[in-house]
Formats: C-alpha cells, sequence, structure tokens
C-alpha cells in the first residue's frame, strides 16, 4: 500500500483483529500512524500483524491478546497501552461477539454486559489522562446505536435468575454501552474528548455467524438483502476518525446522524439512566476489589 503521510498518532483499537475493527487499524497503518489492536485469539493477532507486515507497518503494530470480558484482563491491558502511548489520540471500541445464550465470566458477570459495555467503561476511563494528551481526541465506540430496543434490568442487570435469556441480556448490553456514551459526554472531567457512539449497520463481518437460531437466520438473511463489504462499512467511521465531531457526544448509523433527543430514541439515552448505570458500576467495580478503575 502506498502510505498516507500524516502526523503520527497514537491508535488503540480493540477488536481490531477482525471486521470492521480490523478495517480501521489497518487504515490507520496505511496513514503512518501507531496502533495497538486487542482480540481474544492469537490466529487473528498473528494474521493482523502479518497483514501489518506486508504494508512495510510492522514497527507501528502491536496486537495484544486479552478476553475482555474480564475485568482482570482490560486493566492488564490498560496497563500495557499506558505503557506504551503516553498520549492517545483515537480510542476505537469494536471488541464484541454477540453471546445469545446466557452465560457468566469467572469474575461472575453476565458476558455480553461486560463485553460490550463493562471493557469500554474501563477503557474509556482508564485511557482518559492518555488522550487529554492529544491534540484532537476521540472515543469511537463501535455499537448498536440508533434503534430503541433493549433496557437496563435494574432489578438484576447481571441475569442472575434464570426468569430472562441471553436475548435480552443482549440487548440490554446495547442499552448500556449507549448509556456509557451519555454518562461520559456529561462528566466534566471528560470535557475536550468527545464521544461517538456509531453504528455501522449492516456490514457483512463475521459478527452475526455467533447467533444462536432464530437469531442468526434473521440476521443472516439481513446480511444478505442488505449488507455491505467491510471496505464499504467502514467509510463513514473513518471519515469521524479523520474530523471528529466537536459535540461532545454524537451518534450515527451509518452515515446519518442519529437525533438522540428525538421521541423515538430518547428514552434509550436517558441521562437519569446513564447516571443510574454509572453509580450501579462503581458499586460493582468496588464490589469486585476495582475500584482503582473508576474515575476520580
Ligand atoms: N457488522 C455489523 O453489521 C455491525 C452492526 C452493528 C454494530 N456493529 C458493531 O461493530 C463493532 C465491530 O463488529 P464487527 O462486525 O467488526 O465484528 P467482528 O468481525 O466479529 O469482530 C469482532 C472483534 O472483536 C474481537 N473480540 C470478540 N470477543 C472478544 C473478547 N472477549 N475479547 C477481546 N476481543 C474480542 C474479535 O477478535 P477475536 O475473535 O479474536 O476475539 C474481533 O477482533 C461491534 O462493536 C459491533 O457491535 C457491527
Amino acid at each position: 500500500m502506498a502510505e498516507i503521510r500524516e502526523s503520527m498518532e497514537n491508535i488503540f483499537v480493540t477488536g481490531g483483529t477482525d471486521g470492521i475493527g480490523r478495517a480501521v487499524a489497518l487504515d490507520a497503518l496505511h496513514r503512518g500512524h501507531q496502533v495497538v489492536v486487542v482480540g481474544s485469539t492469537d490466529a487473528k493477532g498473528e494474521a493482523f500483524l502479518a497483514a501489518a507486515g506486508a504494508a512495510g507497518a510492522a514497527d507501528r503494530a502491536v496486537f495484544l491478546r486479552a478476553d475482555l470480558r474480564l475485568v482482570s484482563e482490560n486493566s492488564r491491558i490498560l496497563d500495557a497501552v499506558r505503557a506504551r502511548f503516553d498520549r492517545v489520540d483515537r480510542l476505537v471500541l469494536c471488541a464484541q461477539r454477540y453471546h445469545t445464550r446466557l452465560g457468566h465470566t469467572d469474575e461472575g458477570l453476565e458476558q455480553n454486559f461486560a463485553l460490550s459495555y463493562l471493557s469500554r467503561f474501563v477503557l474509556s476511563y482508564g485511557l482518559l489522562a492518555q488522550l487529554k494528551r492529544a491534540e484532537r481526541p476521540l472515543v469511537l465506540n463501535v455499537c448498536g446505536t440508533g434503534t430503541p430496543a433493549g433496557r437496563v434490568h435494574w432489578d438484576d442487570p447481571q441475569f442472575t435468575s434464570s426468569r430472562r435469556g441471553g436475548f435480552r441480556a443482549l440487548l440490554q448490553a446495547a442499552r448500556a454501552t449507549d448509556l456509557l456514551g451519555v454518562a461520559f459526554a456529561r462528566r466534566p472531567d471528560t470535557v475536550g474528548v468527545p464521544i461517538v457512539l456509531h453504528n455501522p449497520d449492516v456490514v457483512r463481518t463475521n459478527l452475526q455467524r455467533e447467533l444462536s437460531q432464530p437469531w442468526r437466520l434473521l440476521a443472516l438473511t439481513t446480511l444478505a438483502l442488505r449488507g455491505v463489504s467491510v471496505e464499504v462499512g467502514v467509510v463513514p467511521l473513518l471519515e469521524v476518525l479523520a474530523d471528529p465531531p466537536s459535540d461532545r457526544i454524537s451518534a450515527y448509523r451509518g452515515r446519518d446522524r442519529v437525533d438522540m433527543a428525538a421521541p423515538r430514541y430518547a428514552t434509550g439515552y436517558d441521562p437519569a439512566d446513564a447516571v443510574r448505570l454509572h453509580e450501579l458500576t462503581a458499586r460493582l467495580l468496588t464490589g469486585l476489589g476495582r475500584a482503582d478503575l473508576l474515575p476520580a
């Protein structure tokens, strides 16, 4: 690839070994930036490093293997990224797996909540100091924003009772990650660090293949009818990364800006729910003995 010379940025991409995150990471290398990616399987990480090497960017690419469902692993990754980057220009959150069979991590957390929400919470706040050192930082939270589906089950957020299944847990995690954005953007200590919630819409990646039936059939049919390639689907995200909005929070579905205040969507971005979830998370991390991962 012909390299585009820009001033070198430090880019950290979770889920940067496959799909949309990988495309973001490779594009950043192409632009001459330094990139750290995280994924949970070595083979995908090695394939990413091989692609970086083939592009002449081996010295600017790092792969870290971690299971980001675990708070302990997020903490280890935070240490590794802080050791490598004094400044983080772009935090791109793409690590995702659709767990539609209810399951819990070794730390006792519902696994969708752990991966789609708590990991993003820990990394966003944990890298705040590094983001603030960047001239024009951005947190890009790639998620399913712009849909009214899903709610936080306040009575049992870790789904410890068997009354509710994995699909509801998946939807809860999607709502929680939207609320993370709302809470993040309202804190005085995040001024100057905009957060974008970005739903790439229907992009042909491996993600939907993890769903159990009947969701898998539905998702694969939607992909066949409406899905675009990763090369096409990633373009709106690359545009946002190249020129971040100045608003403290914004949401996009593909190229379209989501009106977060519209009656159809507003309850999903409710500031009171965002504060409530933040407080719940503070209790959760404190209960796990990890109050050190909370913002001051
Ligand atoms: N594709 C779509 O149509 C679509 C639609 C709406 C939203 N999105 C959002 O776009 C983002 C990227 O999705 P994608 O479609 O690119 O998915 P993908 O191709 O399946 O990639 C997911 C990435 O996450 C990593 N990952 C999964 N579980 C992990 C774990 N426990 N720890 C660390 N890394 C983990 C995967 O690596 P390993 O497999 O090695 O763990 C991979 O690098 C997600 O946030 C998703 O919600 C996608």
